[in-house]
């Protein structure tokens, strides 16, 4: 016969042994989606600055440049974040890169608690002759006027999240499911797949009405060339130039077709979509705005959205890429592989020679370069940007590796 204490001994122990596996997955995305505390520092010290001396409160560009900002002859960069060393590494080496940063525009678009930090640290660090623009999403007249669905769907978003398959904790009651499975749906209900910043490029031509045409910049890239010839390529048309994500060398970072990103089992995805449709990436994207403003895309991706929420999200769980697949459907020029290399956060077989080899690599996945898990022999491609005897670099305990 059974002990009965030892039969719930086991039952304990097997909960636990569930709950702790739970908690690594959980960990595993919590480790890459917080904010380290050197960054949180950086952000305090910067804002502290910006509070304290007012030459890391300059006007960014400054009044002369401004026109510059709306002036086609000139390349412009969008990136939006909220991070500001990563912006950093993005903003010099774009810059340092350039064959003639004097025609570089970079429109920094930032959030309404990052906008002091940002503002001190490229008042403070100016990449001159280049053009930087630093602007709260606040700031923004097209935002601040009237109904923006953006902000719109956001709500709803967070609704529909926060109630998804019946809550938090109907999710991790549910003791048949494999503790994977319950973090990735807990996961689902993270912020960080809501967050205006990851929206907000399917308003390009609202954000930038005067621009023909922008190259959108992910915060975990590095520049590693001119990336002016991207304006000599001819789109045939279309709105948007974006690496293919399902050939090429690395298998497995090259494996992403439609059908990874939607679900096919769902009718409406079914009917609408090819499963085998190669995928594309965001991270470095050129936007032909003229041609975007022609089209009905903004309203399509806000079309499925509606039609995610009714499906209880079933359609797609995570990002902004799925609801971008089907939003530029039929509006995506390839480029080549040269000008975005992926995969560098979430592989580590990708050798320093190879990366190096790229016009621009992103750390997408995980392992992004500001964090400790970062890949040791990546880092460095992304760190020689950033000067490690600097005041707020150096008084934050961010160090090189
Ligand atoms: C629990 O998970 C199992 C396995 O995936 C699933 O079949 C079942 O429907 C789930 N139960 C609830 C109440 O969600
Ligand atoms: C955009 O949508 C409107 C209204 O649904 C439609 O009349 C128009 O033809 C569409 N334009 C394009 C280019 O698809
Ligand atoms: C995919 O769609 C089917 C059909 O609507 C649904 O039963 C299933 O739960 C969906 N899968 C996910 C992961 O949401
Ligand atoms: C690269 O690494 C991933 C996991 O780290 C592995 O699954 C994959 O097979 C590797 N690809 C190649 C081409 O070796």
């Amino acid at each position: 016969m059974y002990n009965l204490a030892f039969v719930f001994q086991i039952v304990l122990l097997e909960q636990r042994t569930r709950t702790a596996k739970i908690l690594e997955y959980l960990y595993r995305h919590v480790a890459s989606s917080s904010i380290p505390k050197q960054l949180h520092c950086l952000a305090l010290k910067l804002a502290n600055e910006h509070s304290n001396n007012a030459a890391a409160r300059l006007q960014l560009p400054s009044a002369e440049l401004v026109p510059a900002l709306v002036d086609n002859s000139y390349f412009h960069f969008v990136l939006a974040s909220d991070n500001v060393l990563a912006a950093s590494v993005v903003a010099a080496s774009l810059v340092k890169n350039a064959l003639r940063p004097e025609k570089f525009v970079l429109h920094i678009i930032t959030d309404r608690k990052t906008y002091s930090p940002m503002q001190a640290w490229f008042s403070l660090h100016p990449l001159d002759p280049a053009i930087i623009e630093v602007k709260a999403l606040h700031q923004f007249d097209w935002l601040s006027k009237g109904k923006v669905p953006v902000l719109e769907a956001m709500e709803k978003d967070q609704r529909v999240r926060s109630q998804f398959r019946g809550g938090s904790s109907a999710i991790v009651a549910n003791n048949t499911e494999k503790p994977q499975v319950i973090a990735a749906k807990l996961q689902a209900l993270s912020p960080k797949y809501n967050s205006l910043m990851n929206h907000i490029r399917i308003h390009l031509p609202e954000l930038f009405p005067s621009l023909n045409k922008v190259v959108f910049l992910d915060d975990d890239i590095v520049i590693q060339t001119d990336l002016s010839p991207l304006w000599d390529i001819d789109m045939n048309g279309k709105v948007n130039g974006a690496v293919e994500t399902c050939r090429g060398e690395d298998s497995f970072v090259m494996s992403k077709r439609f059908k990874s990103y939607l679900n096919f089992s769902h009718p409406l995805i079914a009917k609408n979509f090819d499963p085998n449709e190669c995928a594309w990436a965001y991270g470095m994207n050129i936007f032909d705005l003229e041609a975007w403003r022609k089209t009905n895309i903004s309203l399509t991706y806000y079309h499925w959205l509606e039609e995610n929420f009714k499906s209880d999200l079933s359609l797609w769980q995570l990002g902004t890429l799925p609801p971008g697949l089907i939003a530029f459907y039929g509006h995506v020029h390839v480029i080549d592989p040269f000008w975005h290399m992926l995969g560098l956060g979430y592989q580590d077989n990708t050798t320093l020679a190879d990366a190096e080899t790229a016009g621009v690599i992103h750390f997408n996945g995980r392992a992004k370069p500001w964090l400790d898990i970062a890949f040791p022999q990546l880092r460095p491609l992304w760190a020689k940007y950033i000067d490690f005897s600097d005041k707020f670099i150096k008084g934050c305990h961010i160090r090189a590796s």
